[in-house]
């Protein structure tokens, strides 16, 4: 008796926060884990950084993105790591220039017509971005047992704002100027994004990536009927692939501004949970959006900068909200370089002190 009592407990599977809440059962705390977690806060990742030289170095190195991918999960705990990458890798492998500069963030070579379009090559993303996925071989086996390895893409609307506008703009006015002159054109570059992102992802899963995240950080600037073709559509076609090859890996999406359109985001994509951007009224999804799927979010990024008793007011607030139903603590948008780390390490107490 005793003696299988010890072996069962030492072969027991340590239970993983993130995939409990996905799965809506009940974890004993509220998991958290913050997008953009490895970056520039860090002085550990300046360090690496500056080593590797550029930023797509960093990125292809699997030595170095495992290194910073790891960075957050010693110094936090975090219940979730995130493959430390881009969302620019793939237009990268498709084969479009694509460049990081100093304090001015993405460069790429703009692709403003059909013969842009036809350039671009499907058939090197995975040959081409097979270091990132060794990074998630990698970080499979050198992760804690208890922590969720997330893989990620961005979603072929906010990659087309890069690609179109080559670079990040406040409106999106390149790719939007295209997609409305001449749609089906421009459909086309979306199909080839939903492609190159299908591959990207499967891969990642291949590579022991449990749950996948979709950012489409600019979904909020499209008007409806917009949002509708190339932010809905693409993500259903994109979850539905992922579904039929690995019905159990679990997909969030983040339609990041889609206001109360996150209900027909999430209803029509099929994803098992939603991260709320920041201006998201809480009340509204733990209505309307919380019945359907876990959600994830929503501090800002800023009070997290800020700390101090105005962190700890946002904080309770978005845990009394929603904390009673499957819920995953992170951010309405990625950590910005001014953080201070001990802010970081403040928020995590304040999280785990909150029973769920
Ligand atoms: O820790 C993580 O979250 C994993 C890594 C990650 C990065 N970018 C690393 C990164 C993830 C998930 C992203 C996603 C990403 N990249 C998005 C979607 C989410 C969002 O934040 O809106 C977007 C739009 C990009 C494109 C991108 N990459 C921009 C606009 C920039 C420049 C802005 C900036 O912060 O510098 C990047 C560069 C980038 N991606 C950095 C990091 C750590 C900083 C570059 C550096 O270290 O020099």
């Amino acid at each position: 008796m005793e003696e299988k009592k010890s072996v069962s407990k030492a072969t027991a599977v340590i239970p993983k926060r993130l995939l409990q809440v996905l799965a809506k059962e009940r974890s004993d705390q509220t998991p958290i884990w913050l997008m953009r977690q490895a970056g520039r806060y860090l002085p550990e990742y300046r360090k690496v950084r500056a080593e590797a030289g550029s930023f797509l170095t960093l990125c292809y190195t699997p030595e170095l993105a495992e290194e910073v991918t790891l960075q957050p999960i010693r110094r936090f705990g975090f219940d979730a790591s995130i493959l430390f990458s881009d969302i620019l890798v793939v237009p990268d492998a498709l084969g479009q220039t694509v460049g990081f500069k100093e304090g001015e963030g993405p460069v790429l070579d703009p692709i403003t017509d059909l013969a842009g379009i036809a350039k671009l090559d499907l058939a090197r993303v995975t040959d081409h971005l097979q270091p990132v996925y060794e990074t998630v071989r990698r970080l499979k086996l050198s992760l804690p047992k208890e922590t969720t390895l997330i893989g990620f893409a961005g979603a072929p609307w906010t990659v087309a704002t890069y690609v179109v506008g080559g670079r990040g703009s406040p409106d999106q006015g390149a790719a939007k100027s295209w997609a409305y002159r001449a749609p089906d054109e421009f459909q086309k570059l979306i199909d080839l994004l939903v492609e190159a992102t299908i591959l990207h992802l499967s891969e990642q899963v291949e590579a022991g990536a449990e749950v996948l995240q979709i950012f489409d950080t600019w979904a909020g600037s499209l008007p409806e009927p917009a949002f509708r073709r190339f932010a809905i559509e693409p993500a259903k076609r994109i979850v539905s692939a992922l579904k039929t090859r690995y019905p159990l890996v679990p997909i969030i999406g983040f339609p990041r501004g889609a206001g109360p359109l996150v209900t027909d985001y999430v209803r029509e994509t099929g994803i098992q949970a939603v991260s709320l951007d920041t201006g998201m009224s809480l009340n509204w999804a733990r209505d309307n959006v919380q019945p359907m799927v876990p959600l994830q979010g929503n501090l800002d990024p800023l009070l997290l900068v800020a700390g101090g008793k105005e962190m700890r007011a946002g904080v309770a607030y978005i845990m009394e909200t929603l904390g009673n139903q499957p819920f995953i603590f992170n951010l309405g948008h990625g950590i910005v370089p001014q953080t201070p780390p001990d802010h970081v390490g403040e928020l995590v107490e304040l999280v785990r002190g909150f029973k769920a």
